[in-house]
């Protein structure tokens, strides 16, 4: 692995070997929202000597490519002017369709010869394949001067087969070190920091464990509807959208052994064995341990909103969930018997993502019954909005008597380090050109991922049931809340 500024915490002291990148689907809404500010970003900070190459089926030219690059990047923050012309006429495009040998032959030529590659696949998934292949059959993916490296986006496949058929086509091109399969939440700042909260710390780790942890609820809640992503949404759901990628990373690093070193493998052992063991859920406990909801009509911040039916691309019938709770259990000695409750969804109260670990209460409830707002303690891995750590401890309320409350310890990034954590692809795109793949997702990870995700999709699709309404600025369908409540858990507020 190549040395990484980023984990070591250290400003840009070494360059990533010169690089181009190619983006397979250039013109679609990643690139403009994420892909092209983030490398501008790593462009400006001298991180590599970088070229930017543009593969699409859209009839552009590299003048039309630069042109709108120039316009997304007009408000990159602490940019120059002269920094955005000479990021923008570095860029050039290849106009063709993903099966066409001729774009690849294209793209053949105007790569330079020597340096690293970095191909990026954005496209719908659909086109995976045939990028893969052509790739390949032109020769792409064998080094040249330097080293080559796929990024694949996510859906990475819609249930096991799928994952693994894809899997084994990148598999028959690349080696498995040259695959980044990409997750945008490991870019976050704050999940980064699971690992080092907990292994970083002497006072988590002993306490980590089903003797001190009573329950553990990860949510990640969104305020936005499907906003015009209705025809892809209708065929994933909030299960596959959401859980099966960025939930269960949440809750794999949550959960994980320390890691033997930092090293990627060391880490991604640890994580997929995570994964491996949580509790299969079978039909006759879906209605116990799994609540599907689907927003209805409604308001959302006093303005009328579409149900989620109603949406474009969305047929009127359909039974995708846009909200998703599940109870489940990790089955190691670990975390035998301690529940992990997941919930995320969409046109919710509140936009939320986080981690509450809540530990059990004292052996002696000394103070309990004449102080019912004593709260068990919890520690809060807030994740986003205002990124930082709570812990909520009962503390004495000043006066003659033992009356106690709840408050909150807190850390919160923004003002401890004062400066605005790193966009998450900018983190990750770094990782991907320096050739360390710790950020993002193994082979095995996935699989075992897809498996339990899949099993969960044939329970729902056999059980003939439909998602349960709920309403814009809801905490998700009324029966999510019985959820936990059958071990007198319950959700937190969002
Ligand atoms: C994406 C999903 O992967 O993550 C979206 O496809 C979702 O549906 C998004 O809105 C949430 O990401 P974030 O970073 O806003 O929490």
């Amino acid at each position: 692995m190549d040395h990484n500024p980023f984990r070591e915490g250290l400003s840009h002291t070494r360059r990533a070997d010169p690089v181009t990148v190619v983006i397979f689907g250039v013109t679609g809404d990643l690139t403009r929202r994420k892909l092209l500010p983030a490398l501008f970003a790593l462009y400006r900070k001298g991180v590599s000597r970088l070229g930017v190459i543009g593969f699409a089926r859209r009839d552009w030219q590299t003048e039309g490519l630069r042109q709108r690059a120039g316009e997304i990047l007009r408000d990159a923050p602490d940019a120059t002017d002269e920094q955005r012309a000479a990021f923008v006429n570095q860029l050039s495009y290849v106009r063709s369709t993903f099966d066409e040998t001729a774009g690849y032959r294209e793209l053949a030529r105007q790569l330079p010869k020597d340096g690293d590659r970095l191909f990026y696949l954005s496209t719908p998934p659909e086109s995976y394949e045939a990028i893969i292949r052509n790739l390949g059959e032109a020769g792409l993916n064998r080094p040249g001067g330097g080293s080559i490296r796929v990024v694949v986006e996510k859906p990475f496949g819609r249930d096991l087969e799928s994952a693994r058929r894809l899997n084994r086509l990148l598999a028959d091109y690349f080696d498995e070190q040259q695959i980044y399969r990409i997750d945008h939440y490991l870019g976050k700042e704050t999940v980064q920091n699971i690992m080092l909260l907990r292994f970083g710390n002497g006072i988590f780790e002993p306490l980590w464990n089903h003797r001190y942890v009573e329950h553990i609820q990860i949510t990640v809640s969104e305020r936005l509807g499907v906003e015009g992503r209705g025809n892809y949404y209708d065929s994933a759901g909030a299960l596959r959208d959401m859980v099966q990628n960025h939930m269960f990373q949440l809750l794999s690093l949550t959960a994980m052994e320390p890691p033997i070193d930092l090293q990627a493998d060391s880490i991604r052992d640890e994580k997929v064995k995570v994964v491996r063991a949580i509790g299969p859920i079978a039909p006759s406990e879906l209605d116990t341990h799994t609540c599907r909801g689907q927003y209805s009509s409604g308001y959302s911040d006093g303005t009328a909103v579409p149900g989620y039916m109603q949406e474009d691309g969305v047929p009127p019938d359909s039974r995708t969930e846009t909200f998703v709770a599940i109870k489940l259990f990790v089955n190691n000695w670990r975390w035998s018997g301690v529940p992990f409750y997941l919930r995320t969804g969409k046109r919710l109260r509140r936009k939320v993502s986080e981690i509450a670990v809540t530990f059990r209460t004292p052996p002696l409830e000394l103070y309990s019954n004449r102080h019912p707002t004593m709260t068990r303690n919890t520690l809060i891995i807030r994740i986003q909005p205002e990124e930082g750590i709570t812990l909520t401890v009962n503390t004495k309320i000043p006066g003659y008597t033992t009356d106690m409350r709840p408050v909150n310890v807190d850390f919160a990034y923004g003002s401890a380090f004062g400066e605005s954590t790193l966009e998450a692809y900018e983190r990750l795109l770094f990782d991907a050109l320096v050739g360390d793949s710790t950020l993002y997702t193994r082979r095995d990870e996935i699989e075992a991922s897809w498996r339990f995700i899949t099993q969960l999709l044939e329970g729902w699709q056999n059980s003939q049931s439909r998602p349960q309404l709920y309403e814009p600025g809801s905490s998700g369908p009324h029966g999510a809340r019985a959820l936990p409540g059958g071990a007198g858990h319950r959700w937190r507020k969002l």
